[in-house]
């Protein structure tokens, strides 16, 4: 199968280049990249005006299986992916059961192949269940292909669990991805702690919860010379703990999220369970120290934490529906419309963050376009005009805070091992 990108703007953050040209694919690789190329029996790909990128990663995505799959599957959520122009995901364990071990993460990686249309990296639980207590058989995990390890989801409250864990992951060079929140801080709170929690009479999950949590952590990785990287990083104290911490050389690094991006804890105020989520949307001053950690490698990439939920489930009192909700479809094109049209951004920088910054913390061989690594390539017309519909998504998360929104930039082709999963928003098998 030959296929030929023709006349498209390149941009490969990995060497900052940025020029119109074509891509030849053979055999599931990047054969050929340069202008003007032609091959004899190839399928012409027409991307005049159209941005071609390397494969959207996306390293912390809740596919739900096995047991949870009411709010989504290996199928649904890789179908969401590739709708969203994602090639690869990395899905978080907090499954039923949890994935603590070997067998469950080889399993999952077998059923990727099977059901999964994107590449699919397994994260493991850093507990056994979860349960904060005892350490997972993590190096047999790694050693089945986890590419990192985390209780996402849940606050490691043992500091010397996770210690224990730092030190022996670094052996392996796998990052611990923390979900940091203290939980006595913030654990009956439902939004952000602040004027907004006050005049609704809701009781908040207050910033420092999080600030003493990354605190922890960056000292336990000091402490320990284990690498963790924080996931959803939503305040400003946090922010401002990993970028002196990455200046002393603590290896630490950093995800945000498009919702804490483009979204403040006013939106709370409709009541509408689709805006509750952990970490919880903060207000403005938190947003601009995000844009700002973003801007200057604080926070090395973007991840959605799609968190799909059964629509009954999340259909109910705000305190009583689950938090989260489903992103890999939404998350381009907030992140265009937010970061890229406001002139914040420019493409390569977000590009970046979306590939090379989410494979070189999982150490993946892909986030990059060169002759003879694997295809995996996103096509993306950053000036295309949507609306989000989210009973039109392909992941059973149908809740949203971006529903109806409307939004500038979307992928408009994915492609996987040279093959073209989507094309115009439809996934095909
Ligand atoms: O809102 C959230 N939902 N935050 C998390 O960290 C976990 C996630 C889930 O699994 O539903």
């Amino acid at each position: 199968m030959k296929l030929l990108l023709k006349a498209g703007r390149i941009i490969n953050p990995v060497n900052n280049t940025d020029e119109i040209g074509d891509i030849l694919i053979m055999d599931g690789k990047i054969a050929e990249i340069g202008p003007e190329l032609s091959c004899e029996g190839a399928a012409v790909y027409q991307a005049s005006g159209l941005v071609i990128a390397p494969g959207l990663i996306d390293m912390h995505v809740h596919l739900r299986e096995p047991g949870l799959e009411a709010k989504e599957d290996i199928a649904s959520g890789t179908r969401a992916a590739a709708a969203g122009g994602f090639t690869t995901i990395a899905c978080m364990p907090n499954t039923k059961p949890v994935v603590d071990n070997s067998i469950l993460v080889s399993g999952i990686l077998q059923r990727a192949e099977d059901e999964g249309v994107v590449r699919v990296k397994v994260i493991g639980a850093l507990s056994k269940g979860q349960e904060g207590k005892e350490l997972a058989e993590v190096g047999d995990m790694v050693y089945a292909g986890a590419v990192a390890i985390s209780d996402d989801g849940h606050y490691v409250d043992n500091a010397e669990l996770l210690l224990n864990g730092l030190e022996y992951l670094a052996r392996f060079d796998s990052p611990i991805i923390s979900h940091a929140e203290d939980e006595a801080l913030a654990g009956d709170g439902f939004m952000h702690e602040g004027a907004v929690s006050a005049m609704l009479g809701i009781k908040g999950r207050p910033a420092v919860a999080e600030d003493i949590a990354v605190a922890r952590d960056i000292l336990l990785a000091e402490y320990t010379g284990g690498s963790v990287h924080i996931a959803h990083v939503s305040s400003k104290g946090a922010v401002e703990l990993i970028r002196q911490a990455k200046k002393r050389g603590v290896r630490v690094t950093a995800e945000v999220t498009p919702h804490h991006l483009a979204l403040t804890d006013d939106v709370v105020a409709t009541f509408d369970t689709a805006t509750k989520v952990n970490p919880p949307l903060r207000s403005a001053d938190h947003l601009e120290a995000l844009l700002a950690g973003l801007k200057d490698g604080t926070i090395d990439a973007i991840a959605c934490d799609h968190a799909p939920h059964a629509f009954e489930e999340k259909d109910r009192e705000y305190r009583f529906a689950p938090s989260g909700f489903a992103g890999l479809e939404t998350s381009l094109g907030v992140i265009l419309t937010k970061l890229y049209h406001t002139g914040k951004f420019t493409l390569n920088e977000i590009i970046e963050r979306m590939t090379a910054a989410p494979a070189r913390i999982l150490k993946l061989n892909s986030g990059k376009l060169e002759v003879g690594v694997p295809a995996d390539l996103t096509i993306i017309d950053p000036d295309y005009e949507w609306i989000v519909d989210s009973k039109r998504f392909y992941t059973r998360g149908k809740h949203t805070p971006f529903d109806g929104m409307k939004l500038k930039g979307k992928a408009v082709a994915t492609i996987v091992n040279g093959n073209l999963i989507m094309q115009n928003g439809e996934v095909h098998e």
